[in-house]
């Protein structure tokens, strides 16, 4: 147990040391060097101008316009919206650092293996399928039927197609004699038991197309009927297992990996052979959600690499119907969403085949953002033509504008609106309100936590200088204050001064690094800002003596006009403690009296020495 401890610990370390923080965000963010810094326009706020600055010897981030900032940890949690561990987690697959493993349970065990089995039973079938294809001269109608698809033979090998012989012994007897035993060929769903014992195949005279996971492993199958008259099925999947599950599942996600970081951008369409064509095509960067509704699981493996999603679904009712579905799903993880329907043909397989790459990377960039998009398609099902049209189709449109980034997007849209449908821009404004004030009643979270950051008062940039004094290893001791919790009044200042006294940290970088991994978001982006502070080092134990004083004598007046306050109540409502409160006055004001002599001493006594 201890030894996984220190073992994590270490992970963390490594994790933190290789992760750097210029390399992470600019995945996400264009970022220019100038100055010693690097910059560009905040992720977390809307802007035009870069106020966001990275830090790459401090390995911070910050941004001058909304106060945000922290470590290349807190980077990630806001920017991936996870928690602490799943961000050490994906840096560490990011930089390639083994995560250590926790011991498992024998369960764990027994199941590791038996998807260890799995796997090698359907790479097996894979390789099965795919020499019946090339090697047999069954497969030359398969052979035959891609090429019609425009399927070559770089496609066949780059996924690894391959062809179900007709016959229902074929594959299982060919796994049984690599040693694969039945249970595990049924388990794979790669064939079926017999009612009176034994197992037949289940893919029989079909092209089979493997699912690989985005790790490359084969997880299942799915088998195109070359004939369309030959069975009711056009497409035969492997069934729902603990291994296979398509709503998990992205179709092309390993093949497309390298492109997907390069476009920054997934093309997601609905069908296996749309992906295959595109990748065929050039559209190397598409996957397939393989014509199930697009699941949020599905959503957060594109967040991973890339910030914006397309979804070209087919141009039926239905393709429309999954792409208004699937715009929310993907909005809320944060992703940019656009929309394409091909215009001409069924598909994006039909489309691509018969216009080539150029066409589709010209609808590509065409795409109508998701909102655009819903607006489109809600303002075409409503007669805008009359009045109360119009008003039925402002309320569904306007719950749309509460995914906006930010409040300047919302108005432009209404903007838009109003003059699309000649109706008062105040009135839509007016009804938008009600809306939102509906939704904050009800389940209301705003997307990202943006908090303003004011002009520093004095004592407000006193307890930021308290707190880069007490970073910087300079003890309290040598000056003649006390601190405690309730000289600093700002919520997030109060939260790192506590943090800090709880976990005692041996070097300055370990102690704002250890700090970023126990604060509150509000926290990690004000102690950004204290780490901005530019103090020259020398002035730091006079600096933190003389913010003591001042906050301590702050505190003082703070306490002494809430009895004052009192006080005076108690006098009005003719209450006799009135002059308890009095005297806990004057008692105040002998304390700042005396610190205000004391620190007249203290002065003199430096001046002196
Ligand atoms: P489509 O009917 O649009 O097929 O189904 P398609 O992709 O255009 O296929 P081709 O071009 O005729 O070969 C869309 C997707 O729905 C799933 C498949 O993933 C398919 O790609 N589907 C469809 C099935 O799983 N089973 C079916 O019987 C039909
Ligand atoms: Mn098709």
């Amino acid at each position: 147990m201890e030894d996984m401890k220190e073992k994590y610990e270490n992970f963390k370390e490594q994790v933190r040391s290789q992760a750097d923080i210029v390399r992470v965000v600019s995945q996400y963010v264009d970022l220019k060097k100038k100055g010693g810094r690097y910059w560009g326009c905040c992720p977390f706020h809307g802007e035009k101008t870069p106020s966001f600055t990275v830090d790459e010897g401090k390995g911070l981030f910050h941004c001058f316009g909304c106060g945000v900032g922290g470590d290349v940890f807190t980077f990630v949690m806001k920017e991936e919206n996870v928690t602490f561990p799943e961000a050490l987690k994906f840096l560490a697959n990011k930089f390639n650092i083994p995560i250590p493993e926790r011991e498992k349970t024998p369960g764990e065990i027994a199941r590791d293996k038996e998807a260890k089995e799995i796997y090698g039973a359907n790479e097996l079938a894979a390789q099965f399928f795919r020499s019946c294809l090339i090697n047999t001269t069954y497969g030359h109608t398969g052979i035959a039927y891609l090429a019609g698809r425009g399927i070559t033979r770089e496609i066949i090998d780059q996924f690894g197609l391959g062809m179900a012989p007709p016959d229902f012994n074929k594959l299982h007897q060919a796994l049984k004699k690599k040693g694969i035993r039945e249970d595990i060929i049924v388990k794979a769903g790669l064939a079926n038991r017999r009612e009176k014992g034994g197992v037949y195949d289940k893919f029989r005279g079909r092209i089979m197309i493997p699912i690989r996971d985005a790790r490359g492993r084969v997880v299942g199958f799915t088998g195109r009927i070359l004939d369309k008259e030959a069975s009711p099925a056009k497409y035969m999947n492997t069934g729902d297992t603990p291994w296979f599950h398509k709503g998990n599942i992205l179709f092309g996600l390993d093949t497309a990996l390298k492109a997907i970081r390069t476009h920054k951008q997934v093309v997601v369409v609905e069908g296996h052979m749309d992906a295959i064509s595109l990748h065929a095509a050039g559209i190397d960067w598409s996957v397939a959600s393989m014509g199930t509704a697009f699941t949020e699981k599905q959503a957060e493996m594109i967040k991973r690499l890339a910030p914006e999603v397309v979804f070209s679904f087919d141009s039926d009712s239905a393709g429309k119907n999954a792409a208004l579905r699937a715009i929310p799903i993907a909005m809320s993880l944060g992703l940019k969403v656009k929309i394409m329907h091909v215009t001409d043909g069924k598909d994006p397989d039909d489309y691509v085949r018969k216009h080539g790459k150029t066409a589709f990377q010209k609808l590509i960039d065409g795409a109508l953002p998701g909102i655009d998009y819903e607006v489109e398609s809600t303002l075409a099902v409503y007669n805008t033509g009359d009045l109360a049209g119009k008003v039925e189709a402002v309320s569904h449109v306007l719950p749309f504008f509460l995914d906006c980034k930010s409040d300047i997007e919302v108005g432009e849209r209404i903007r838009n609106l109003s003059r699309r449908l000649t109706i008062d821009e105040g009135l839509i404004q007016s009804e938008y309100r009600k809306i939102l004030n509906k939704k904050r009643h009800e389940d209301y979270i705003p997307p990202v936590t943006v908090t303003r950051p004011k002009v520093a008062n004095a004592t407000e940039q006193a307890e930021r200088h308290v707190i880069f004094a007490l970073l910087a290893g300079i003890s309290p001791k040598r000056s003649n204050y006390n601190i405690g919790e309730e000289i600093f009044t700002g919520e997030a200042r109060k939260e790192i001064f506590a943090k800090l006294q709880e976990k005692p940290f041996t070097t300055p970088k370990e102690m704002a690094a250890g700090l970023f991994e126990v604060l509150s978001s509000d926290g990690a982006s004000e102690l950004t800002n204290i780490l901005q502070l530019d103090l020259p080092t020398e002035s730091l134990p006079v600096i933190l003596a003389d913010c003591l004083h001042q906050l301590q004598l702050a505190a003082l007046e703070r306490e002494f006009q809430q009895h004052s306050k009192l006080a005076s109540e108690y006098e009005k409502a003719q209450n006799n403690e009135f002059l308890q409160e009095l005297e806990i006055c004057q008692r105040i004001k002998n304390e700042i009296k005396a610190l205000s002599l004391n620190q007249a001493v203290n002065l003199q006594k430096g001046g002196n020495a």
